[in-house]
């Protein structure tokens, strides 16, 4: 989701800098966005001008430190929760400006777990997009009970008047709104399944044609990615423990066999 925040940042007009973990993947993250915008242009929302703009105002790095003069930072890394303290640690050392938002597109942690690893835990707020970020509009934003009301104030005009995206406040609990709702029908998709009463592509059929949904939900769980449906549900069953979050064991097994969804190339379906 990095590489859309990225595109949509860029689009906006504003001067964007992507941290990857590596440099080898500096390429990677490029190539990703560059194939974004060549599919905007194709689909005829942006002109070549645009595009070219788009990728002039985005620059790449693997060290956290060239963060210092950013005033919005948005953290998109994987859902495991050393990977965001560690970030939200150094963000908080390297960014100078000490009224510099840190926002998170944490699916399902607790933002105060974030604020509380930095000394500004009133600017720390949830920002969570929707895959994919360039079409979806909804931002969730979450204030844990240390933000400021001004913090999010601030991040609610950024999202809507700069990147034009609608928002739903939420309060600090696992899965917002959004994937408190979808996971469990998520992961109630793949229990009709394993108990024997469609095929994986009749239930994705059923649910495209009977309720209008853009996807079913194997196709939404390998886009969305199978860790991170694991991880949420994870996280909204150590929050509520109620069975219904709980993961599947055939969700476990195929993450646990690096079956990731899309971004591996095989999930529930092939991506070759
Ligand atoms: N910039 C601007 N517009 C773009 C674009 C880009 N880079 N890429 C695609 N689009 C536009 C296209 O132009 C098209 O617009 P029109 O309908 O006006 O022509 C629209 O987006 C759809 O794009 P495509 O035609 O390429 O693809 P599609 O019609 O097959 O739709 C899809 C693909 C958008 C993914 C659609 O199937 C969909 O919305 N699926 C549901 C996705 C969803 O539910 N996401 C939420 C996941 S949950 C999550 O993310 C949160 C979490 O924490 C887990």
């Amino acid at each position: 989701m990095g590489a859309g925040l990225a595109e949509v940042c860029a689009r906006a007009g504003l001067d964007v800098l992507v941290a990857v973990s590596r440099p080898a993947r500096i390429a990677d993250g490029r190539r990703k966005l560059v194939g974004s915008l060549d599919h905007a242009l194709r689909k005829g929302k942006i002109t070549e001008a645009d595009c070219d703009a788009a990728l002039s105002r985005v620059s790449f790095t693997a060290d956290l430190t060239d963060f210092a003069d950013r005033q919005f930072v948005i953290e998109a890394g994987p859902e495991r929760e050393s990977v965001k303290l560690d970030v939200f640690t150094t963000l908080d050392k390297v960014v100078e400006d000490p009224d510099a938002i840190l926002g998170s597109n944490t699916s399902s942690f607790p933002i105060i777990q974030l604020g509380r690893v930095t000394n500004r835990p009133g600017k720390v707020v949830g920002t969570h997009f929707f895959n994919p970020v360039t079409v979806l509009p909804l931002v969730e934003l979450v204030g844990s009970v240390l933000t400021e009301e001004e913090t999010v104030a601030t991040a609610e005009t950024f999202v809507t008047d700069v990147l034009g995206k609608q928002v739903v406040r939420t309060k600090d609990r696992s899965g917002f709104v959004v994937n408190a709702l979808l996971i469990p029908y998520l992961l109630s998709a793949i229990r009709v399944y394993e108990s024997g009463v469609a095929t994986m592509t009749d239930i994705d059929k059923a649910m495209k044609l009977g309720c209008a949904h853009p996807m079913g939900p194997f196709e939404l769980s390998d886009l969305i990615g199978l860790d991170i449906v694991q991880a949420i549900s994870e996280s909204l069953y150590g929050e509520y423990r109620e069975p219904h979050y709980s993961p599947p064991p055939l969700l476990a097994r195929m993450v646990s066999a690096g079956l990731l969804g899309k971004k591996s190339g095989r999930g529930f379906y092939d991506y070759p």
